[in-house]
C-alpha cells in the first residue's frame, strides 16, 4: 500500500473515494464544508434529511453524479462536535476504513487528520490513520487458492495543512513502520502449526536480518542450547518432533555502550497441552502460542524501518508441546540454565519453562531493561478479557512507561499485583519451585515463577492471551503488542538524543 502525504485541500485532490468527518447536529468537518461547496449543499442536505446523524463510528457512502471532480465521498460521524477522544478518534477510523472494503475503491483521500483529539498531535493522528486502515484492510490468503481480497486499497493519501506537513511525514513514517510489523506479526501468527514451525520462525528472523544492515540475527540449536544447560526449554521441546530454536534478533543503531533493550517474545508454535494435554474444543487456536515471539518480529522490523537509534535485542524461544513418549510428564523435574530445579506439575504451562531459559540468557546482554511478550495464562482472559493484555513487572518505573504508551497507541495495558505473597504458591515439595500454582490468581503466579528467573533487571512482562487474537468468525491474529512496544521504542528513541 502506498500512503503519501498531501497538502492540497480535498476538492483539488483525485481518488476513488473521499473520507471526511462529520459531528452530531449537522456540525461539518473543514473538508466536509469543502465538499458540500462542490456539490450544492449535498452533504448538509442529507444531514438536514437525516440520514446521518453524526454519531460516532456511523457512516454513509455517497457516489457522485459522474460530472463531479470527486467519485465518492465517505461520511464519518465524529460525535458531538469537540475534541475527540483516542479511543474515539480510533473508533471513528476503524468504521471508515472497514466500509470502504470495496472492489471499485482502490485509491483513497483521507481528511479525517483535520479532526481534533484531545491531547495528541498531527504525528499521532497520521500514524493512527495509517496503522488503522492497514489494520483493518488486512486479509490472510496465504493458504487461500483464492487470493482476492475484499480491500483493493492500493494508496491512501492524507489530507493536512501546508504549515504542518513535517510533522504529518513524522507521523506517516511511524505508521507505515507500525503497519508493516503488525501485517508481520499477523501473517506469522495466522500460519498454520504445520508451516509456521520453530525452524520456520527462525527463517522468518534470518530473512528480516538480511533487510538491514544493523540487524544481525543468529539462531542457536538444541546442542547449543544443552551446551548453556537450559534443561527447562529443552524439556519441552522433547515432546516435539520439531527441533526447538532460540533466535535472537541484535539491533545495534544506538551508542555502542548504551545498554540494549531486550525483548523476549514466547514462540510455541504449537501448544497441545504436552501429556497435560487441552481438551479438543478450540485447539486449533493455540498455533497462536507463538504470537509473542510474533511480535518480537514485527517490533524489530518497525524499529529497523524507522531506523531509531537504539540497541534492541530480540529472543525467540521457539518450540511446540505435544504429548510424545519422550515428552515431559507431570512430577518430572528439570534444572534451568539459571540452576533452579523445576518440578513441572502440569505439561501445559510450558511457556515459562521457555521463557524462564530465556530471561537467564538475556542476562548476557547486560540489559537496560527486559520485556517479555507471552501467550502465557487462560487466566488472564477470564480476569481482563480481551481489551487490556496483562502486566507485571519488578519495576514501577518501566511499568508506569508501558502503561502510558499502551493508552497512546490504543494497545492498553492493565497491570497485576506482583507481590512477594504469591511466590509461597509455587513452593514444591521435591524442586525448588514448581512450575504451577494451583487455581488461584494464575495470570500473577506465572508472572511471579518469571520473576525467579528476573532478579537481575528491570523487567516487564505482558501477557496477551486474550489480545493476540480474536476467535469465532473474525479468527485471526491482531498485530498486538505491536503498536505499544514500538511506541515505547519512539519514546525511548526520543529521550535519547
Ligand atoms: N498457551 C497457554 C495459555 C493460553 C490458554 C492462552 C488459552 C490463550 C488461551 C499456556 O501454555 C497454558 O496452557 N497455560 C495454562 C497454565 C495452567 C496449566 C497453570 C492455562 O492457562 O491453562
Ligand atoms: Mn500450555
Ligand atoms: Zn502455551
Amino acid at each position: 500500500m502506498d500512503y503519501s502525504i498531501e497538502t492540497q485541500p480535498v476538492d483539488k485532490l483525485q481518488s476513488d473515494c473521499t473520507v471526511v468527518g462529520i459531528y452530531e447536529k449537522q456540525h461539518l468537518t473543514a473538508s466536509a464544508q469543502t465538499l458540500d461547496h462542490l456539490t450544492d449543499g449535498l452533504i448538509s442536505k442529507l444531514l438536514a434529511r437525516g440520514d446521518i446523524t453524526g454519531k460516532i463510528g456511523e457512516t454513509l457512502l455517497l457516489t457522485l453524479h459522474p460530472a463531479t471532480t470527486i467519485e465518492r465521498i465517505l461520511l464519518v460521524g465524529l460525535g458531538e462536535k469537540k475534541s475527540l477522544t483516542n479511543k474515539d478518534f480510533f473508533k471513528a477510523l476503524t468504521a471508515a476504513f472497514a466500509n470502504i472494503k470495496k472492489p471499485h475503491i482502490k485509491t483513497l483521500v483521507c481528511a479525517l487528520a483535520e479532526v481534533e483529539v484531545d491531547s495528541y498531535d498531527l504525528t499521532w493522528k497520521t500514524r493512527q490513520i495509517v496503522t488503522v486502515c492497514n489494520d483493518v484492510s488486512y486479509q490472510y490468503t496465504e493458504t487461500k487458492s483464492d487470493k482476492t481480497t475484499e480491500s483493493q486499497l492500493t494508496a491512501v493519501q492524507i489530507s493536512v495543512s501546508e504549515d504542518q506537513h513535517e510533522l504529518a511525514r513524522t507521523g506517516l513514517n511511524q505508521g507505515i513502520a507500525i503497519a508493516e510489523g503488525m501485517a508481520l506479526t499477523k501473517h506469522v501468527a495466522d500460519l498454520p502449526a504445520n508451516l509456521c514451525t520453530p525452524s520456520y520462525l527462525a527463517k522468518q528472523a534470518l530473512i528480516l536480518g538480511e533487510q538491514f544492515d544493523r540487524l544481525a540475527v543468529s539462531v542457536l540449536e538444541e546442542a547449543d542450547m544443552a551446551e548453556l544447560g537450559m534443561g527447562a526449554l529443552l524439556s519441552v521441546s522433547r515432546g516435539s518432533r520439531q527441533p526447538a530454536k532460540l533466535i535472537t534478533l541484535n539491533y545495534q543503531a544506538g551508542d555502542k555502550n548504551t545498554k540494549p533493550i531486550v525483548l523476549i517474545g514466547k514462540g510455541l508454535t504449537f501448544d497441545a497441552g504436552g501429556i497435560s494435554l487441552k481438551p479438543a474444543a478450540g485447539m486449533d487456536e493455540m498455533k497462536y502460542d507463538m504470537c509473542g515471539g510474533a511480535s518480537v518480529l514485527g517490533t524489530l522490523l518497525a524499529a529497523a524501518k524507522m531506523a531509531l537509534p537504539l540497541n534492541i535485542i530480540g529472543i525467540i524461544p521457539a518450540s511446540e508441546n505435544l504429548p510424545d513418549g519422550d515428552a515431559n510428564r507431570p512430577g518430572d523435574i528439570v534444572t534451568s540454565m539459571a540452576g533452579k530445579t523445576i518440578e513441572i506439575l502440569n505439561t501445559d504451562a510450558e511457556g515459562r519453562l521457555l521463557l524462564c531459559d530465556a530471561l537467564t540468557y538475556a542476562e548476557r546482554f547486560q540489559p537496560d531493561v527486559v520485556i517479555d511478550m507471552a501467550t502465557l495464562t487462560g487466566a488472564c482472559l477470564v480476569a481482563l478479557g480481551r481489551i487490556p493484555s496483562g502486566l507485571l513487572g519488578n519495576d514501577d518505573d518501566l511499568c508506569n512507561d508501558l502503561l502510558a504508551a499502551g493508552n497512546t497507541a490504543n494497545d492498553s495495558l492493565w497491570r497485576l499485583p506482583l507481590w512477594e505473597e504469591y511466590q509461597e504458591l509455587l513452593k514444591s515439595n521435591f524442586a525448588d519451585l514448581a512450575n504451577v500454582g494451583g487455581r488461584d490468581a494464575g495470570t500473577i503466579t506465572a508472572a511471579c515463577f518469571l520473576a525467579r528467573f528476573a532478579e537481575n533487571f528491570r523487567w516487564a512482562h505482558l501477557d496477551i492471551a486474550g489480545t493476540a487474537w480474536r476467535s469465532g468468525v473474525v479468527k485471526g491474529a491482531t498485530g498486538r503488542p505491536v503498536p505499544l512496544l514500538t511506541h515505547y521504542l519512539i519514546q525511548r528513541a526520543d529521550a535519547s538524543i
